[in-house]
């Protein structure tokens, strides 16, 4: 198709040398331009703080409470709590320079347009591929949590998938069927438009918060002050392993700010958002982590089972009430697939325009308004790395990926502060410069707990980032065009 050439792909003669390219930055002012330079027609402004809200809520919330909890409790004992209180010290402090950024640079992208109005083009771009794994990576991932919930759904009524079905190549089966189905309906629901995606994603995001409220009145009744003693049996080390293992839930709290330029009021109501999600978040997770220990001793939790419905279960004695959990379960995590699966797609639209991935992810319909070839061929192969791939090792590369995203926007504030301070800011960090060195320093310790396996994986996924931008996004960017 015409549209898929880039109009202008021949390089100018004499190309500046990689250390020119790898240093321009994007002018702040021209992201107003973009849509225009373009030719595409606009994102429609339809959000406002609560959608916002809304739409981080729903990436956030999903498998890490619902099932990566309990694979972090042996780790740090009943002091897991502590360690969701870390994890989200973490966040917020990094969810603070999110908050500055987008009000500064309100367009869709995310940490990457951020990093390149600031770092520049070569950071900016390993920024947009870690994302990459933020997203599209930790899509996978989460469909598959919400695999194990579909199975737990469907044994209750006796209804289990082969295992061929349910599980992918190397664990035992040959596709996880469940997994793959639920990213492919959330990109049909995504097609049609923002609206329309974030209205579902406001009903998700409600039955969700009711689902983990009605876990903690429910493990309440059962709560036995003794199993919170001894409080830190592995110390603070196993309070930090289990911080690393939980920012996981955490992340997706920035989805908003891939929503700037479908936002009505981006530069107010973004930082707005960013903040409102990660405190209702941070105050859910420690209700759940306390309500979950007080009702099962911390020596009962198992890797691998679907955690907060096998409380539920023993508490109630229902076998019905399981199974609407599990159901209800399965809708929170769709929640996330949805609006990270959302987020996803809006950066490719950034990362297309600037001419760094190819123009048909950003191609954006004249008829919906939305990038819908992106969209498809995101969702497409989202849902074959859901099919395929275990969860294991996805959780952990997510991670690293992210706090490599977050760990370069505490450093875009402290560029921009100190080189466009005469910029309007709608939200400035409070406390700077403590508060972004303190975020930056939490990435990088956080980082430094994941394994080495986790970190020969990120290295890899480097490698081949740096042969797609060479191979591909150097030719083509357009800042370098109009150098
Ligand atoms: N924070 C997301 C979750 O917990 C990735 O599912």
């Amino acid at each position: 198709m015409p549209d898929d050439v880039a109009p202008s792909s021949p390089a100018p003669s004499v190309r500046p040398s990689l250390g020119v390219q790898l240093r321009r930055r994007k002018p702040l002012e021209s992201f107003a331009d973009d849509q225009e330079a373009s030719g595409q027609p606009a994102l429609r402004r339809t959000l406002g703080v609560w959608h916002l809200t809304a739409i981080s809520i729903g990436a956030t919330l999903g498998t890490g409470i619902l099932v990566v909890l309990g694979t972090a409790v042996p780790l740090a004992g009943p002091a897991v709590w502590m360690a969701f209180v870390l994890a989200g010290v973490a966040a917020l402090l990094s969810a603070l320079s999110y908050a500055e950024m987008a009000g500064s640079v309100p367009v869709s992208g995310s940490s990457y347009s951020y990093a390149y109005a600031t770092l520049g083009e070569g950071l900016a771009w390993v920024c947009g591929w870690c994302l990459v794994l933020e997203y599209a990576v930790s899509v996978a991932a989460v469909a598959v949590g919400a695999g194990q919930y579909v199975n737990e759904a469907l044994d209750v009524v006796g209804l289990a998938l082969p295992a061929a079905l349910a599980d992918p190549p190397g664990a035992g089966g040959l596709l996880n069927l469940p997994a793959a189905v639920l990213v492919l309906l959330a990109t049909v629901v995504l097609l049609p438009g923002a609206r329309e995606g974030a209205w579902v994603n406001t009903v998700l995001v409600v039955v969700k918060v009711g689902l983990l409220v009605f876990f903690v009145v429910v493990a309440f009744s059962a709560f036995r002050s003794g199993n919170f003693e001894p409080l830190a049996p592995m110390g603070a080390a196993g309070v930090s392993a289990a911080a690393s293992r939980l920012f996981f839930s955490y992340i997706g709290f920035d989805a908003a700010s891939t929503a700037g330029e479908e936002a009505r009021d981006a530069r107010r109501d973004l930082p707005r958002a960013i903040i409102a999600s990660i405190v209702i978040i941070t105050v859910l997770y420690v209700l759940v982590a306390v309500a979950a220990i007080g009702a099962r001793p911390w020596t009962e939790f198992t890797d691998g089972e679907a955690t907060l419905v096998t409380i539920v279960a023993d508490i109630t004695g229902q076998p019905w009430v399981a199974f609407l959990f599990a159901v209800t379960a399965v809708a929170a995590i769709a929640s996330v697939v949805l609006t990270v699966l959302y987020g996803q797609t809006r950066i490719f639209v950034a990362m297309a325009r600037d001419g760094l991935v190819p123009r048909v992810l950003g191609r954006v319909s004249p008829r919906t308004r939305t990038p819908v070839a992106g969209t498809l061929i995101v969702g497409g192969a989202v849902a074959l790395t859901a099919a395929l791939v275990p969860l294991g090792a996805l959780a952990d590369a997510t991670s690293i990926g992210t706090l490599f995203a977050f760990a370069l926007v505490n450093v875009s504030v402290i560029w921009l502060r100190r080189n466009r301070p005469e910029l309007d800011r709608t939200f400035r960090v409070p406390l700077y410069p403590v508060v972004p060195v303190l975020g930056f320093a939490a990435c990088v310790l956080l980082m430094v707990t994941l394994g080495w396996v986790t970190w020969v994986a990120f290295a890899l996924w480097m490698v081949v980032g740096t042969a797609v931008y060479l191979g591909y996004g150097r030719r083509h960017s357009v800042v370098g065009r109009a150098s």
